[in-house]
């Protein structure tokens, strides 16, 4: 397949690129800079360029395509409005392909809320992060659009080694007396290492049946202390128990989509294992982290 990959330097979709051009597709990908660009060929992606805020500057220039997956997002306040934009230029143009296109949106675990016990699945209703609400519209308008296949993934929160949302306690552990840990003791979140999310993209657009979702959870739960004693541990810091702080702390730092790091989430992955066979490897989050160079 060719597919347009919006996103591909990005913590998800670095590694999207790389599971997609592992698995033989020719990945075209956009970017807005020099640098992403050089990211890209490097990788093995060919590029076009182009900002997700200016799509009509490129759209015109797009290739044919067999698939499209966005996972482009810069978190500024105006990216409820850049991503309708993208999708009012990127929609009418992908229907105007010579073949049908299939495209993967990508949502998002704060969109299901604060959980409680039992795990949200794809049925649940959503509950979302305010900061994230215009993605429930968004994804809503994907998969229900005639002209393509619209399929969404959301993902559980996504680490890598010390990068990704793993990425905080890691500085933390490099700077500071206690790892931050956002919200209360009993906070958990669902988590995917990037290369399993990568491998669900790569089977969604193998054999994802337009109109589906799938959240895309390895772990439905670990606390969030857990996370960040093992990185206390790791990095050799005298305080294992970390410093609680509030939501409104987290937000002011790094805005108001950051409470998200406060909420208490359980969430099944079931349904991607079940149906499209997924097979996640990364299962335990603490061992990843013991295992950190
Ligand atoms: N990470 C998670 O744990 C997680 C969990 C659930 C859902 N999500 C959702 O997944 C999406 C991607 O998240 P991420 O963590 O991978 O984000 P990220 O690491 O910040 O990557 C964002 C990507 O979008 C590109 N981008 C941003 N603004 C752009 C623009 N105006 N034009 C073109 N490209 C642009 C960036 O390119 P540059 O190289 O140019 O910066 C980068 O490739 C977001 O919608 C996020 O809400 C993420």
């Amino acid at each position: 397949m060719r597919i347009l990959v919006l996103g591909g330097t990005g913590r998800i979709g670095s590694a999207v690129v790389r599971a997609l051009l592992a698995c033989g597709h020719d990945v075209v990908g956009l970017a807005r800079s020099e640098a992403s660009a050089a990211k890209l060929r490097q990788a093995g992606a060919t590029v076009i360029g182009g900002d997700i805020a200016a799509p009509e500057a490129w759209i015109e220039t797009l290739p044919h395509l067999d698939a499209v997956t966005h996972m482009a997002c810069d978190f500024a306040s105006d990216m409820a409005a850049v991503d309708r934009r993208l999708l009012d230029a990127l929609l009418p143009a992908l229907a105007a392909q010579p073949q049908r296109v299939r495209f993967i949106y990508t949502g998002g675990c704060w969109l299901f809320g604060e959980t409680g016990v039992a795990p949200a699945t794809e049925a649940s209703p959503f509950r979302p992060l305010p900061a994230f609400a215009w993605m429930v519209p968004h994804l809503a308008r994907v998969l229900g659009a005639a002209e393509i296949d619209g399929i969404v993934i959301h993902p559980a929160m996504v680490y890598a080694g010390a990068d990704g949302v793993f990425g905080r306690f890691a500085r933390d552990a490099s700077a500071r007396q206690a790892i931050r840990v956002v919200g209360g003791e009993a906070v958990r979140w669902p988590l995917v290492h990037s290369d399993d999310l990568a491998a669900l993209y790569a089977l969604a657009l193998e054999r994802a049946p337009k109109g589906e979702s799938y959240i895309g959870a390895a772990v439905e739960a670990l606390t969030v202390v857990r996370i960040a004693r093992a990185f206390a541990r790791r990095y050799g810091i005298a305080r294992e128990a970390p410093e609680i702080i509030s939501p409104g702390a987290i937000a002011a730092e790094l805005g108001e989509w950051a409470r998200g790091y406060a909420l208490d989430q359980r969430l099944s992955g079931d349904k991607a294992r079940r149906e499209l066979g997924w097979q996640p490897r990364h299962l335990d989050p603490e061992a990843d982290i013991a295992r950190l160079a």
